[in-house]
């Protein structure tokens, strides 16, 4: 007998079918969604490599389509493709509606290469939607500990023995076009430690690219804290104001961008240095909460060495003795008991 896991992902993979088929063989399929990610600049081999889709802007087009092929409504809500009119009398026959509806697709898959839920994207801005609809929480589906594009960088990762960390599907993709496969998506700012647990099992080395805004520096100070508490190694990218890994590539080129990736990866220790140092100026008082700020970072570094090397590195940069680096952490840890 079937588990209800499965029934569920029978769902979800046929519907990747259905957003897919639909893409490239319906006429707005074609005219609106494969156009869309042409204008974005990505190639008809890229769109197929991570099986892009479109929904129509239809009340129930998916959802006709499935039951019509023996796909039970159970599974269809459970994965929440369909949605249960609460007003549906028994004999209606519009009980179910789409949840995806004239939004261009974009498939999760587990690390072993299933679908187990969508991120879909509107086609033009608009302040009313959500930019990003994606599925609902489920027994096949945890946000929080999948990694978008693990499934195709895995190998990239432990080949390059590192991993790189982007926020979006569209940065994952466009990497992909350029030659980098070893890249992940966080799928939003909130980085989780059980996606760090993911990573861990094919590198120790996370680079974190997320975008060039404010938001994405607070992600990338949250992030480091996270990724070394993990007793891993966690260096930065920063981008240009306004530019994500996916605009800055499609806009320098892909051997540019491996440049600048080269020649902006900084260690955390520098990293948040330079974007403190930038405030600090000659005031005293908030170097001084920059230098706690990185003991505190330092502190969460379960490694003695990793973190003797950390406090020598943390002396320099900042011309203070290594002593009292030294000292400030043993009194938060005497203090964290
Ligand atoms: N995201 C989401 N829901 C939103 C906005 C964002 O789930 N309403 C997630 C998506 O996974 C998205 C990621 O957060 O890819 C990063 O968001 P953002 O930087 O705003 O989007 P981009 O990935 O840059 O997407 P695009 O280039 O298509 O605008
Ligand atoms: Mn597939
Ligand atoms: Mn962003
Ligand atoms: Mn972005
Ligand atoms: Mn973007």
């Amino acid at each position: 007998e079937q588990s209800e896991k499965d029934s569920m992902l029978v769902v979800t993979n046929y519907a990747s079918q259905y957003y897919t088929d639909q893409l490239w063989n319906s006429e707005d399929g074609k005219s609106i969604g494969l156009s869309y990610f042409k204008e974005r600049g990505f190639r008809e081999e890229t769109i197929k490599k991570f099986e892009l889709g479109y929904s129509h802007d239809q009340w129930d087009g998916f959802t006709k389509n499935a039951i019509e092929k023996g796909y039970k409504t159970e599974f269809l809500t459970k994965t929440g493709l369909s949605i249960e009119r609460d007003n549906a009398n028994e004999n209606s026959e519009k009980k179910f509606f789409d949840r995806f509806r004239g939004r261009v697709m974009f498939p999760i898959h587990n690390v072993a290469g299933r679908v187990t839920a969508f991120g879909a994207r509107i086609l033009k801005a608009d302040k009313t939607q959500a930019k990003y609809l994606n599925s609902i929480e489920s027994v096949i589906y945890h946000k929080s500990k999948i990694l978008y594009g693990l499934f195709q960088a895995k190998q990239a990762i432990r080949k390059e023995e590192e991993c790189l960390l982007v926020e979006g599907y569209t940065d994952v993709i466009s990497l992909h076009q350029s030659g980098v496969e070893n890249v992940v998506a966080s799928s939003g700012t909130s980085l989780t430690e059980d996606q760090i647990k993911l990573v861990k099992r094919y590198t120790p080395n996370i680079t974190i690219l997320y975008d060039g805004d404010a938001a994405g520096l607070k992600a990338s100070l949250r992030g480091v804290d996270l990724i070394l508490q993990q007793d891993m190694n966690v260096s930065i990218v920063v981008f240009p104001q306004g530019e994500d890994p996916d605009s800055y590539v499609q806009k320098i080129g892909p051997t540019a961008f491996k440049d600048y990736i080269k020649s902006n990866k900084k260690d955390f220790i520098s990293f948040k240095t330079e974007i403190s140092l930038k405030e600090i100026g000659n005031d005293p008082i908030k170097r001084a909460e920059v230098i706690k700020d990185i003991v505190e970072s330092i502190s969460k570094v379960p490694d003695a060495i990793k973190r003797s090397v950390f406090f020598r590195e943390c002396s320099k940069l900042l011309e203070i003795d290594e002593q009292i680096l030294i000292s400030e952490y043993n009194k938060k840890a005497i203090q964290k008991g």
